[in-house]
């Protein structure tokens, strides 16, 4: 039984494929069509998928597009006799998802009747829900999904048991977390897509001094839903214009807030003025009404369903600092996100409903790990890596496994930038130890220098710690594991010296923990780290500079090239570059290099 999952015509498009029960691969198309956020249809990825399960689109079984145009029919009617370009937009969406089957088998050059697979709509949230306790490794989880906006709704709560989900609340058009802090985003001046991160890491310097109008902006309301201060918003009037071209275009999201929000708050920030103490404390107080917001539906779901686990999904779970605070705030011992828990995350959500809901099949996946993506074999990376011998750019040797990891962790520990390319690509927007870029958790100045020298990022956002699954508890408050990044805990008072780099102004740390099941290579680099160092952690960041994660070797390669990284490790390939004057002070390299004590 084939089933292909694709998030089309929607921000974040990607593919999924499952056999058989088994996801088998999952890319968003960005990696492949080198475009941020890519909307569209998603043909490469879907043509990655159909390539790693070794089957023609023609032999699928299932097609499964999580969006229903149908959903909230009646809602959607009354909000489109408000507003005549709103309801041009839904007829546009509708229009477009009719013809996803022509569309495929144009982009695959074949007749649309040759694509003999049932096509099945499957509601957005509905979708979000089942890409998180469906590969979950729960067998019955409450599970809470909050967006933007999906099918007129932006939160959905439910109780999971086995192959089958009960849908105990939602939250439609126009209240939206997601939409509440998009908004407030771009009010403190980050207009673009997916910036919300960016003020999730600025929170971390202010103090929540506006609370008390913040909660006037978004409050819960009910057991476990929530209501939004419509005043300050201007989508519930003009819709949520999202706009892009096609596929090769990053989408782009018109103004949500009102004028009343900054008569309020005062005048909104300009893209290009100074981050203030203000704007500190502003977005430290959108992120404390966020986080008062979800413990109460948290807590309202852990009662209702009396689950003990909960499964996290849509866009708000990418909230790493809220995923942090559920253990101490609610009954929830164990908490699953997914990797890809925003919209590319769709694909596979999708395609499990109509694994376990439609056609009724028991559960036998757990997502353990997030390496789904493209790979290539050891051959292509070492010949990509020869090609840059050939042009006198940097030194090459081959290495077998042992070396490699151990001369990769004394070139991390001496204070080089290490970019790290191995096996398949990670499914999400984090990188994982696939395609990251390494460095010296130890050294304070690590964080300025790899912005400066590659990451070219606002120089208040964190970076992230990779740390072996047997020493989180030494290094952390919290031991739950955190294998997509997901969560951030604060680090021990008296270990924050010890990894200076990626602990955040705030004392916590968005922490990647690497069990030697899911990435045993990885995991032993982060061993032997440990070894030379006392510190069994690195800072990993994204291979990229300002552009998706790379995927092909050629992409590392060229990252490698035009940035001020000093090695590449692809494969059993070790690139060192010839005028690496990058190292990080000489004299701190030499006493850092000693163990800790
Ligand atoms: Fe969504």
């Amino acid at each position: 039984m084939i089933i292909l999952g694709v998030n089309a015509y929607h921000a974040n498009a990607a593919a999924a494929i499952i056999v058989d029960g088994r996801l088998i691969a999952a890319v968003e198309e960005e990696r492949l069509n080198r475009v941020k956020y890519a909307a569209g249809l998603p043909a490469r990825a879907v043509q990655f998928c159909l390539d790693r399960a070794g089957v023609k689109l023609t032999e699928v079984d299932h097609i499964a597009i999580p969006r229903d145009p149908y959903a909230r029919l009646g809602t959607k009617l009354r909000f489109a006799v408000r507003m005549p370009k709103f309801a041009l937009d839904r007829l546009r969406v509708m229009k477009k998802f009719a013809g996803v089957r022509e569309d495929l088998a144009s982009a695959f050059e074949i007749a649309p009747e040759k694509i003999r697979a049932q096509f099945h709509r499957v509601e957005h949230h509905q979708a979000h829900l089942a890409s998180a306790f469906f590969v979950s490794p729960f067998e019955s989880a409450a599970v809470l999904s909050a967006d933007g906006l999906g099918d007129f709704a932006s939160f959905m709560c439910a109780s999971g048991a086995g192959p089958q989900m009960r849908v105990l609340g939602e939250v439609a058009f126009p209240h939206s977390l997601g939409m509440y802090y998009t908004a407030l985003t771009q009010y403190l001046g980050f207009w673009k897509f997916g910036d919300e991160y960016k003020v999730m890491g600025l929170a971390a310097y202010g103090q929540p001094e506006f609370l008390p109008e913040f909660r006037r902006i978004v409050r819960a309301h009910g057991p476990h839903a929530f209501r939004l201060g419509l005043e300050y918003f201007i989508h519930q009037n003009q819709g949520s214009e999202m706009t892009w071209r096609d596929a090769n275009s990053t989408p782009v999201l018109g103004r949500l807030f009102s004028p009343y929000l900054e008569k309020r708050l005062g005048s909104s920030r300009k893209v290009d003025e100074p981050l203030t103490s203000r704007h500190h404390n502003l977005a430290a107080s959108m992120q404390a009404a966020l986080e008062e917001v979800l413990v109460c539906c948290w807590n309202g779901l852990a009662k209702e369903s009396l689950q003990k686990s909960l499964c996290l999904a849509g866009g708000v779970a990418f909230n790493c600092v809220a995923n942090g605070k559920v253990f101490t705030t609610t009954p929830f011992a164990r908490v699953y996100v997914q990797p890809a828990a925003g919209d590319a995350g769709l694909s596979v959500g999708a395609a499990f409903v109509v694994h376990h809901q439609i056609l009724g099949r028991p559960r036998e996946f757990t997502m353990d790990h997030a390496y789904w993506g493209p790979a290539y074999s050891a051959a292509e990376m070492k010949q990509v890596a020869a090609g840059a011998v050939s042009s006198g750019h940097a030194d090459l040797a081959e290495l077998e496994e042992p070396a490699l990891i151990e001369s990769t962790a004394r070139h991390i520990a001496a204070g080089k930038i290490v970019g790290w390319y191995q096996g398949a690509a990670e499914w999400g927007p984090r990188a994982l130890g696939n395609r990251s870029i390494l460095a010296d958790p130890r050294r304070p100045e690590m964080k300025d220098i790899l912005n400066r020298r590659i990451k070219h990022r606002e120089i208040f956002r964190p970076f992230a710690p990779s740390i072996i699954e047997e020493a989180v508890g030494e290094f952390f408050e919290q031991t739950h594991p955190s294998p997509f990044m997901t969560f951030a805990y604060p680090v021990r008072a008296e270990k924050r010296a010890a990894i200076p780099a990626p602990t955040h102004v705030d004392g916590t740390a968005r922490l990647q923990t690497v069990s030697r099941a899911a990435n045993p290579l990885y995991w032993k680099l982060l061993r032997k780290v440990g070894d030379l160092t006392g510190v069994p952690v690195v800072l990993n960041t994204s291979f990229n500079d300002n552009e998706p994660i790379v995927c092909r070797p050629e992409e590392a390669l060229d990252c490698f090239r035009r940035t001020q990284m000093d090695v590449l490790v692809m494969g059993n390939s070790i690139l060192e570059k010839k005028s690496a004057a990058t190292v990080a002070g000489d004299q701190l390299g030499e006493r850092l290099a000693r163990p800790a004590k």
